[in-house]
């Protein structure tokens, strides 16, 4: 008989910058979800990939001299060492600029063209680079989704004459409650659709890093029209074998709440259009926050995810990101939740569970536990219905990809069963030679962990792996979600015992070692008239040219005259960021040549030009004139 399927998705990331925490947080999410099913018996297909083109990419990849494909192919492949550190398996490593990706994509855009649902027309009105949005209108000229300014655009544009389904779509939304979860942004989305639906702008003239529309090559695909196919495109639609997509379609999708919009009203529009199935869940989660925003590049409070997994380890993170954040709501990062997590969850708790039970067998039974008598006390039965009603629970939070309510739910039962030991006392068991009762404590405690291993396995693969190793459970019909039933695991378990599965964290050491490493050794004093010597002014940077790799080439008008300097900064400012901007020069500096050019001077930056501590040009408070001395 052959499974049924489940196809589910993250979002395709940008490829304009490198991944961090936040962006982890949707696909840690995916591949749980992914893993679950797989153990429940489901053909699973689980897509992520990047969204490579876009405006955004094309600038970034200017700044950086490489062409946008190097520039995206090189993000892309960190994006995948990322994943395979977070421990997610993927089976669809998706890419917008793949060749068929870019053949179906004009070939959906030619079929709705065809049938009159695409239009040529003229867009005016307001657009936002970062989000790669159209407005038609915004009071305070600022994007309402990141808040920065929008630039005016007047073009000669393609249409998609999304107004003509909103209705359906309202009543598509009406029938279908599992189409977009939670309830909240089901609401908000039948909101937007109250007013109706405006037709959207589906290409551009003006950027050339996309797709272009093959009937009318001067336009290109606009982003969100090339990136949402992705999913479809990914399993044949519109291709030479479209047997997956027959197969797997329609997909769970799981994405940020702040791409609700592209995929609650856009996409399913398009599908409609296309007379195709819409997307069967479309799972919206909140977002990682981190000092009170939202985590990203561009405002400097991303975390990088790798650094992390390898302080605290992949599965103590993967833990942390799926019970901290409730899903569909947002959660809060910070390290010191983070180490709280790992020390009371997973470290005191769990690890405690297992390093116990483990360590008595060793201790009382030489690491073999002998056949139990089947006779239970009352604390067994307290613990049995205890880690029973927890499964239960948590099965179904699991259905509902509510995975902090589940891992909630688990450690009612690991708790429990911590009670358990101190309640049936195994020392004292021992002491006096009940050697039944003990092995049937034991026995206990190894059917909670091994149940335990089982229902934290999407989350966390490795540890659930361990603590079977460590148990010496090596029957894989002992690790299936259908085994969990207590009394299953055989009589006779041989232990063999392992590293602690999570090592306390000493905050306090790391706090001394962090202040250790960034206390940076001094420089002898000088005194006010060393310092005088320096003749330190304000400049403006009137023209800049890149004049290596490294290198920007300023023109610099310092009041009496204008100065060519040569600055080390071209991996972090872009010549045209450069003119205008009021920096400070020190004038009196020896000119050198650097590259075959001179260099007149030196503008003041902090940061040492790492990744980690790049470099930042030292600002002027509002405008004095080029020239004003430095003091
Ligand atoms: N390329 C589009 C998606 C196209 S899907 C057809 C995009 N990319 S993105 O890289 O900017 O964001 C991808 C996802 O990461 C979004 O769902 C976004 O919500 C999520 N996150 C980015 N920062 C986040 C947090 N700080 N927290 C949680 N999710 C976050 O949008």
């Amino acid at each position: 008989m052959s499974k049924e399927t489940f196809y589910i998705t993250t979002p395709i990331y940008y490829m304009s910058g490198e991944l961090h925490i936040g962006n982890t947080y949707p696909t840690v999410l995916t591949d749980t979800m992914a893993r679950y099913k797989k153990m429940r018996g489901y053909d699973v297909k689980f897509l992520t990939g990047t969204d490579d083109h876009g405006q955004k990419v094309e600038r970034m990849s200017a700044k950086t001299g490489k062409t946008p494909q190097d520039f995206v192919d090189g993000l892309a492949e960190l994006s995948k060492n990322l994943w395979k550190t977070m421990n997610c398996e993927y089976d669809i490593f998706m890419r917008t600029t793949l060749p068929f990706h870019a053949k179906a994509c004009q070939k959906i855009f030619r079929t709705l063209y065809e049938k009159g649902d695409i239009y040529l027309g003229k867009y005016e009105g307001l657009y936002c680079v970062e989000c790669e949005t159209f407005f038609k209108n915004a009071p305070d000229g600022l994007c309402s989704d990141c808040g920065r300014q929008l630039s005016g655009v007047t073009e000669e544009c393609y249409f998609f004459r999304m107004s003509k389904y909103a209705d359906k779509l309202i009543k598509y939304i009406h029938d279908n409650p599992e189409f977009i979860r939670p309830e909240s942004r089901r609401n908000e989305t039948l909101g937007f659709l109250k007013g109706g639906l405006e037709d959207i702008a589906v290409s551009r003239t003006t950027i050339k890093w996309g797709i272009p529309v093959d009937f009318d090559p001067k336009h290109v695909i606009y982003v969100w029209f090339d990136a949402l196919p992705n999913y479809a495109t990914a399993l044949g639609f519109y291709g030479e074998d479209d047997s997956d997509y027959r197969k797997y379609w329609p997909a769970v999708h799981v994405i940020g709440k702040d791409i609700l919009r592209f995929h609650t009203i856009i996409w399913p529009t398009m599908m409609m259009a296309l007379g195709e199935p819409l997307p069967k869940t479309v799972f919206v989660t909140g977002w990682l926050l981190s000092n009170g925003g939202k985590m990203s590049k561009s405002k400097g409070n991303s975390i990088d995810p790798i650094d992390l997994a390898k302080r605290y380890g992949v599965d103590a993170l993967r833990y942390f990101l799926m019970r901290e954040v409730v899903q569909g709501q947002d959660g809060n990062y910070s390290e010191d939740s983070l180490i709280n997590r790992i020390n009371s969850d997973l470290a005191n708790d769990l690890g405690n569970l297992l390093s116990r039970t483990v360590g008595m067998i060793e201790k009382y039974f030489e690491g073999k536990l002998p056949a139990v008598p089947k006779k239970m006390t009352s604390f067994d039965d307290a613990l049995i219905s205890t880690v029973e009603a927890s499964e239960a629970k948590a099965s179904q939070a699991y259905d509902r990809m509510a995975f902090s309510e589940a891992l909630s739910e688990i450690w009612v039962s690991v708790r429990r069963a911590n009670k358990y030991v101190d309640e049936t006392e195994p020392w004292l068991l021992h002491r006096s030679k009940e050697t039944e009762a003990l092995a049937r404590v034991l026995y206990m405690l190894c059917e909670t962990l091994r149940h335990t291993a089982i229902l934290i396995s999407p989350v966390m693969p490795g540890t659930s792996a361990e603590i079977f190793r460590q148990l010496g459970i090596w029957d894989d019909k002992l690790k299936t979600w259908e085994s969990l039933k207590f009394g299953k695991l055989p009589c006779e378990v041989k232990i063999e015992k392992g590293e602690t599965l999570f090592p306390r964290i000493d905050v306090k050491a790391i706090k001394e070692t962090e202040a250790e490493e960034q206390a940076v050794p001094s420089k002898p004093q000088i005194t006010i008239d060393d310092f005088g010597k320096l003749d330190l002014r304000v400049g403006i940077v009137k023209e800049c040219v890149k004049a290596s790799e490294k290198l920007l080439k300023s023109q610099v008008d310092i009041g009496s005259e204008m100065r060519q300097i040569l600055s080390g900064i071209a991996q972090w400012y872009a010549p045209e960021d450069m003119v205008g901007r009021r920096v400070v020069v020190v004038t009196n500096l020896k000119p050198i040549k650097l590259r075959g050019f001179l260099s007149e001077g030196m503008l003041l930056a902090a940061g040492e030009g790492t990744d980690d501590d790049p470099v930042k040009l030292v600002a002027v408070d509002g405008e004095p004139a080029a020239g004003t001395f430095v003091r």
